[in-house]
C-alpha cells in the first residue's frame, strides 16, 4: 500500500486541480519509497527537489486561479503556499548539508501538510472556482 493515498475524499472537482494534487501525492511516495530502499543522499535530494518543483508550479497554477477570478481568500491562501515551500527549501539545504536525515517524521508532516491543506484551504477555493 502506497504511504499517501489520494482518497476520494481529497478529490475536489476541479479537473486541473485534482489531477496536480494527485501527481503530488505520488511524488510524496516516490520519496518514501527511495527513503524505505535506502537510496543514496544524492538520490533523495534529486526527488527532493523535483517534489519542491513540483509543489510551486502547483501553488501557482491555484494562485493564478484565485488572482483570475478575485479570490477573497487570497492573501491568507498564498501565505500557507509560501510557508510549505519555505520548509520544504529548509529541508532540502538541512538534507543536503547533511545536518538532517529524511526520515519518517518529515514524511508524515508533508502527509499531513497536503491533506489538510486540501481538505480546508483547497477545497474554499474550488467551491468559489466552481460557483463562479
Ligand atoms: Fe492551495
Ligand atoms: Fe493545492
Amino acid at each position: 500500500m502506497p504511504f499517501a493515498t489520494f482518497t476520494e475524499d481529497l478529490r475536489l472537482g476541479h479537473e486541473r486541480i485534482d489531477g496536480q494534487h494527485a501527481a503530488l501525492f505520488e511524488a510524496v511516495n516516490q520519496l518514501h519509497e527511495a527513503l524505505r530502499l535506502g537510496s543514496s543522499r544524492h538520490e533523495l535530494a534529486g526527488i527532493l527537489a523535483f517534489l519542491r518543483t513540483y509543489t510551486v508550479e502547483h501553488f501557482q497554477t491555484e494562485e493564478t486561479f484565485m488572482r483570475d477570478t478575485d479570490y477573497p481568500g487570497v492573501v491568507a491562501h498564498t501565505a500557507e503556499h509560501d510557508d510549505l515551500v519555505r520548509q520544504v527549501k529548509e529541508l532540502e539545504e538541512k538534507h543536503a548539508a547533511g545536518s538532517m536525515t529524511l526520515s519518517l517524521t518529515v514524511m508524515a508532516f508533508l502527509k499531513d501538510w497536503l491533506e489538510h491543506h486540501i481538505r480546508e484551504v483547497d477545497r474554499r477555493l474550488v467551491t468559489h472556482l466552481n460557483t463562479r
